[in-house]
């Protein structure tokens, strides 16, 4: 019998997908599950009929792939992924790759790809985007690890990727852990978009007294925009529309307010920290995750600690699409990808990753969470500046900063009268209104740290490094 292409470790729901993609596009594959009753239970169902052959053990598996063998693993994240690279490693040859598909951490993907190219085997780390239905019908992927590993498996992801106007939604990103990482970012900025729609809909729900289906046609509108017009928005309209099959009573009113989080809006956060970008939407999605979780001080405190009397809010009207709103989505939105953005910059450089601005915007643009319109934007932004420190200050998008920045204040202002929590929001505008200042208070704050700890200051009227004895 001839051997398979492409084999696969892991058939949780995303592996079976990427499997299934990947035979679509004539890749013949070979599967191995830790337990070999649910690769029965996927070759009897949906692999059934398919070039698709399942291996009892690792030898077997191996041994059914033709050399160089292409091995996807499609398992959790952290010990589980270093548990089955030792576990296959003695049974690998010269040049064969492995490629970690999972939401790894990009350290760790730094060390694997020193380890196991010192082995001269070959190594991968990808971030794949798209969920369940984009792992089967063409997901964005990120794969980074060394140029001559990522050549041997070319063909066959970009047969697999979604596939946009401009071409498949892959491309080598760079060395080492940087397709992790980019892929960490993407989801940082996807918790902000996800965050921003929240704060739309409790806006919409609790002050102008909208329900689902009314904040769903506006969800609907948005969508229409290029501005916001983006799988998310998208999906949220869907949300906001579904119904409970027993009482008609919308789902989402159903659902827990508290959201969970799987680490990579946190490595996002850390990351930035660590790097020294400034990310505070991003920062305030994942903030509003964790009190989100605290569920019972919160219940608690509701009952203790009163807002301001509840005034009405202008957020505009249906049939202007709500527009102060839209503003505040739309700007809150960009900051979300301009933080991601130049994140990814700072880590460029730090990390020696060699990133391709243009290039990111474009495998993001399909099969991804984030796609949206506005990747055409910010594709074109960095096409026309390949330094750009920040796409707030290119200038289509600083003419929807300098247009609608007054929608978000009135909309970050009116909540905070009427008492209602925006962190995006409010972050955002903060975000923007800094970057806009030329001179910030920090003099102050300078003067204070050289005032009680000596720490020096800079000047503005001359060169040096100066010294104030402040308290006499
Ligand atoms: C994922 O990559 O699984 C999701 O896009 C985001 O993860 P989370 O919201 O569960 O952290």
């Amino acid at each position: 019998m001839s051997k398979a292409h492409f084999g696969l470790i892991g058939l949780g729901v995303m592996g079976e997908n990427l499997v299934l993609n990947a035979e679509r596009n004539g890749f013949s594959s070979v599967v191995y599950n830790r337990t070999f009753a649910k690769t029965e239970t996927f070759l009897n169902g949906p692999g059934i009929g398919k070039s698709i052959r399942g291996a009892k053990n690792l030898q077997e598996f191996v041994d059914k792939l033709e050399r160089p063998r292409r091995i996807l693993m499609m398992v959790k994240a952290g010990a589980a992924t270093d548990a089955v690279i030792e576990q296959i490693s003695p049974f690998l040859q010269e040049g064969d790759l492995l490629i970690d598909g999972g939401n790894s951490a990009f350290k760790d993907t730094e060390r694997r790809v020193a380890q196991l190219e010192s082995k001269s085997f070959g190594y991968i780390g990808m971030g794949v985007s798209g969920g369940a239905k984009g792992a089967l019908e063409g997901p964005s992927m990120m794969p980074g690890g060394t140029k001559a590993s990522y050549d041997a498996i070319e063909s066959m992801l970009t047969k697999m990727a979604a596939q946009v106007e401009d071409g498949p939604c892959v491309t080598y990103i760079g060395p080492g852990g940087s397709g992790h990482f980019v892929k960490t970012v993407h989801n940082g900025i996807e918790y902000g978009i996800e965050q921003i729609l929240a704060e739309a809909y409790d806006l919409m729900k609790r002050v102008c007294g909208m329900n689902g289906d009314q904040i769903a046609d506006i969800m609907g509108y948005w969508n229409s925009t290029e501005e916001l017009s983006s799988y998310l928005v998208e999906i949220t309209e869907a949300c906001l529309r579904t119904k409970d099959s027993t009482d008609g009573i919308n789902v989402v009113e159903k659902i827990m307010d508290k959201a969970g989080q799987k680490g990579t809006g946190l490595w996002t956060v850390v990351s930035a920290l660590e790097l020294g970008a400034s990310v505070p939407t991003i920062y305030a999605s994942l903030n509003g995750r964790v009190m989100s979780s605290m569920k019972t001080q919160r219940l608690k405190a509701e009952s203790i600690l009163k807002g301001p009397p509840v005034k009405t809010l202008d957020l505009g009207s249906f049939d202007d699409g709500m527009a102060p709103l839209m503003d505040a989505v739309v700007l809150s939105t960009i900051s979300s990808y301009a933080q991601g953005m130049e994140l990814l910059r700072k880590a460029s450089n730090e990390y020696n990753y060699k990133l391709n601005m243009p290039s990111i915007a474009q495998i993001w643009k399909g099969g991804c969470i984030i796609r949206s319109r506005l990747l055409s934007r910010i594709q074109d932004a960095y096409r026309l500046d390949s330094k750009l420190t920040n796409l707030l200050i290119d200038p289509w998008f600083a003419e929807q900063v300098n247009r609608r920045l007054p929608g978000l204040a009135k909309v970050v202002a009116g909540a905070a009268e009427v008492g209602m929590p925006v962190p995006c929001f409010s972050s955002s505008l903060d975000y923007i209104n800094s970057y806009r200042t030329g001179r910030l208070p920090q003099n102050l704050v300078q003067a204070m740290r050289d005032c009680f700890g000596s720490h020096t200051y800079e000047r503005i009227d001359m060169d040096g490094v100066f010294h104030t004895d402040w308290i006499k």
